[in-house]
């Protein structure tokens, strides 16, 4: 036994002086133990004093060596400035972990509940592990008085069923947040309340069913933001208050509908990519609120039927690739309205080819690939557009449906609020109108 852990051992059982003693520093702590029990022993035998001397001391140097003081006796490993209790068995977090501790790690144990104010303590910690235990809730703010500057809080492969508000909140300049395969299944509003600069955001491998409004709000600045495949739904606002993201890869979404301003206050985002979702509706509204995307990426997804998918000037988006996609159009008719003020691609996808078809050749975009194929009807679907036009004829739409706006047509027209991107004409842009407004109709938007 240690000398250290000696002293620890006496204080068993006293919750203020153990207090006390953990916010004491190593250097103190060794000087306290020594004093009385060298005394102790001169008073019982001269002749033992030589040998008790070294014993200590050696005991002390190899403590100073390993720098560990005190160390929890519970199968943890203290080596410097590392406190490591992995596969220890432990169903709780134990006691007496120096606090000027820089790395913890408990993986692989049987912890199930973080108490409040635990890590608290630990005012130099500079990377947490609790990977692979059953941990299945988290206390509000519980990492709120850690540090700035840490490098990873690892929660991987726990129990964890949704994020509260609040339970993440309150740290600073994080290097990576690892949250993926736990049993998550939502997250609520405010999770993540003022924490802000974290470089990584991980929560692959869980269940998602949902993200709630302000879910990620107060994360002001994510440098990549991993979320899972499979979420069910986005509310309006889910990405609030993520001022600026790097890098947001939203893939294998299975969604019902794509809602109005899921996106809003998504301000400032490097890379933001839809991949191999499927989409019911697209709701009119969906894409607005996005502000100054660099690139939209929309890759290889299925789009059922859509009210509107527009991208309007407003959004600042720089470049924009919509590839791989299936436009299906089935029952409501919708309007797609691309635009990007650097450079855009639209190829590889497919959309019904109808009448209305024919808006999109009439002045195909610089951007509009030949490879783009008709789905439907039946006798073109495989087919280029272009190819299908010249080769079956498809027929234009009856002129007075040209001509007059319907009042879905004035619906969109109150929707868009998009006073200005018609002067801007000459910008690259791809206007679909699937509600037979030609042209001359968009007008009706000024
Ligand atoms: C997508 O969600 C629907 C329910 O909305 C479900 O039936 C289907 O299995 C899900 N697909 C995938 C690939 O998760
Ligand atoms: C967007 O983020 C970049 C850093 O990636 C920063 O330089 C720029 O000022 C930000 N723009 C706005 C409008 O916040
Ligand atoms: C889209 O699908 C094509 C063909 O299946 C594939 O080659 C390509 O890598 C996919 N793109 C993305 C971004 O997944
Ligand atoms: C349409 O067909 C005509 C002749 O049948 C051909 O000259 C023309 O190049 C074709 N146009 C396209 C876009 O394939």
């Amino acid at each position: 036994m240690s000398a250290a852990r000696g002293e620890k051992d006496a204080d068993e059982g006293e919750e203020e002086k153990e207090e006390s003693n953990s916010v004491r520093s190593e250097d103190e702590s060794v000087d306290a133990l020594v004093v009385p029990t060298t005394a102790s022993i001169t008073r019982r035998s001269r002749i033992w004093i030589p040998v008790w001397t070294l014993c200590l001391l050696a005991l002390m140097l190899l403590d100073l060596v390993s720098g560990s003081v005190p160390c929890p006796k519970e199968g943890c490993l203290c080596v410097a400035k590392q406190v490591t209790c992995s596969g220890a068995g432990l169903t709780e977090f134990p006691k007496n972990i120096f606090v000027d501790v820089e790395s913890l790690s408990f993986v692989r144990n049987k912890i199930k509940r973080i108490p409040q104010n635990y890590f608290k303590q630990f005012k130099k910690l500079k990377r947490l592990y609790l990977d692979k235990n059953v941990i299945s809730e988290v206390p509000a703010h519980f990492l709120e008085g850690l540090p700035s500057g840490m490098d990873a809080i690892s929660l991987q492969d726990n129990k964890l069923r949704f994020l509260a508000p609040f339970s993440f909140g309150g740290i600073r300049d994080v290097g990576d947040i690892s949250l993926q395969k736990n049993e998550l299944r939502a997250i609520k509003e405010f999770a993540f309340a003022g924490t802000t600069h974290v470089n990584m955001l991980m929560l692959g491998g869980n269940p998602m069913q949902r993200i709630d409004g302000w879910a990620f709000s107060g994360l002001t600045d994510v440098n990549f933001l991993e979320l899972p495949r499979g979420i069910g739904a986005l509310a309006p606002d889910a990405f609030h208050g993520l001022h600026r993201v790097g890098f947001m890869p939203l893939a294998g979404l299975n969604l019902t509908e794509l809602r109005a301003n899921v996106f809003r206050e998504l301000r400032n985002v490097s890379v933001l990519s839809l991949v191999d979702s499927s989409v019911g509706n697209v709701a009119v509204g969906s894409l607005d609120g996005v502000r100054g995307v660099q690139n939209l990426d929309v890759f290889n997804n299925t789009f059922l039927t859509f009210e509107e998918l527009r991208i309007g000037v407003e959004s600042e988006v720089q470049a924009l690739k919509v590839e791989g996609n299936s436009f299906k159009g089935i029952g409501v008719p919708g309007l797609i309205h691309f635009r990007a003020s650097r450079s855009l691609s639209v190829s590889g996808n497919t959309f019904p080819c109808d009448c209305r078809i024919h808006r999109i050749l009439k002045e195909p975009p610089e951007g509009f690939a030949d490879t783009n194929y008709c789905n439907a009807p039946v006798e073109v679907a495989g087919m280029t557009i272009k190819l299908a036009l010249n080769v079956t004829g498809v027929e234009r739409c009856p002129e007075d449906l040209v001509s007059e706006p319907t009042s879905s047509s004035s619906q969109y027209k109150a929707s868009a609020g998009d006073r200005n991107f018609l002067p801007r004409l000459t910008l690259t842009y791809f206007l679909l109108g699937f509600l037979f407004i030609t042209q001359e109709n968009v007008l009706i938007f000024e």
